[in-house]
């Protein structure tokens, strides 16, 4: 494998980062990376706006690609090749960091390698632990994302299930600013719900038990809305009880997903969890049962690797640039961007592949 220059920008962390792909531990895999949240910036409006989300990638990026240069004791000569997200995300933003890409490649001779931002999620876990094998069933669940995936290998994915409404991390975004927490809110949920009873107050599971194997957590997050209107209940206590009733969800179609693998072959050699809302210490704990009662392992990357990063984007550059892939330099920056284009559209109208 080979030194990759990985570049992200699709929501609201600036992130560059050198991965060194044959290096044998998870420290040394990563030579260099920086990562600049816009958090300050979007707070104010308690969400991320595109527009000043892409102007903030615009003024740091150039000098965040020559401080990790730096930092990793190279110049673009000693770089392989150079990855940069080319979707999903917000356009304005995937066009900094692509175009960024596309001029350090022209300016170096370099290879492209233009990357899905949700196949860094999904092979981030192998950037933690490049020993875990192909094929792995994998929930990956971001702000922006909530599906559940069979990755067979590199650029084989297989969507089992996705949600016919809100992310994942959106529902927890959403009922944090319900409960006036934030942005962004999941942390800040997770932190007040360890305070709370999470059976306080009664709330539903979306979708739980049924045959269909979506996602689905709209009427969830109105659930709250009203809980928390009726006065009733303690801050705590509706950060506990959404979480719990969100973990519910979770658990209840990752099984079901796992059950529908009994008998594939090759089996699934583990389950992981991906994306920002893999951050969730009471998630990965919930998940962790799951597996064991599959008689699998709950494989998590490391939390920092687990919200958005330049490091996973490298990683999948690495596996790209060792498999032969290279991107012309007029590759598109796509808003949207499935990991399985062949998955059937889910029910529902704000469905989000
Ligand atoms: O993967 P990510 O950094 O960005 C996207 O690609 O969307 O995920 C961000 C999402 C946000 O919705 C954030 O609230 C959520 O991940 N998140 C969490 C936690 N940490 C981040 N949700 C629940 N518990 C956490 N500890
Ligand atoms: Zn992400």
């Amino acid at each position: 494998m080979a030194l990759i220059l990985g570049i992200e920008s699709s929501c609201d962390e600036t992130a560059v980062a050198v991965i060194d792909g044959s290096a044998s531990t998870l420290d040394a895999r990563i030579v260099a990376q920086h990562i600049a949240s816009q958090d300050a910036a979007h707070r104010p409006y308690g969400g991320v706006v595109p527009e000043i989300a892409a102007r903030a990638h615009a003024e740091v990026i150039a000098p965040m690609v020559a401080e990790t240069l730096a930092d990793a004791g190279l110049t673009l000569a000693g770089i392989d090749a150079i990855a940069a997200t080319a979707g999903p995300g917000l356009i304005g933003g995937v066009m900094v960091g692509l175009v960024t890409g596309k001029a350090l490649a022209m300016a170096s001779g370099k290879p492209l390698l233009a990357i899905n931002h949700l196949e860094g999620h999904a092979l981030s876990p192998r950037l933690a632990d490049p020993d875990l094998a192909y094929p792995y069933l994998l929930l990956l669940v971001s702000g922006g994302h909530c599906q559940i995936l069979e990755v067979r290998g590199l650029g084989d994915y297989r969507r089992l299930a996705t949600t016919i409404d809100d992310a994942l991390g959106e529902a927890f975004d959403k009922t944090a600013k319900v409960l006036g927490l934030g942005y962004p809110g999941g942390p800040a949920v997770e932190r007040l719900a360890r305070a709370g009873n999470p059976k306080a107050v009664p709330l539903p599971r979306p979708l739980a038990g049924t045959a269909e194997p979506h996602f689905s957590f709209a009427g969830l997050k109105s659930a709250v809305l009203r809980a928390h209107e009726s006065g009733k209940y303690a801050q705590a206590d509706l950060a506990a009880s959404f979480q719990q009733a969100a973990i519910d969800c979770v658990v209840d179609r990752t099984a079901r997903a796992l059950a529908s693998l009994e008998g594939s072959a090759p089996p699934p050699t583990a389950l992981v969890v991906a994306g920002g809302v893999a951050a969730n210490a009471a998630l990965r704990g919930a998940l962790e049962q799951v597996a064991a009662r599959a008689g699998l392992a709950l494989v998590a990357p490391p939390v920092k690797l687990c919200t958005d990063n330049a490091a996973m984007i490298g990683w999948a550059g690495a596996e790209r640039f060792a498999a032969g892939f290279r991107d012309g330099l007029d590759v598109a920056a796509r808003p949207r961007w499935p990991l399985d284009a062949n998955a059937a559209p889910a029910r529902g109208a704000g469905v989000k592949a």
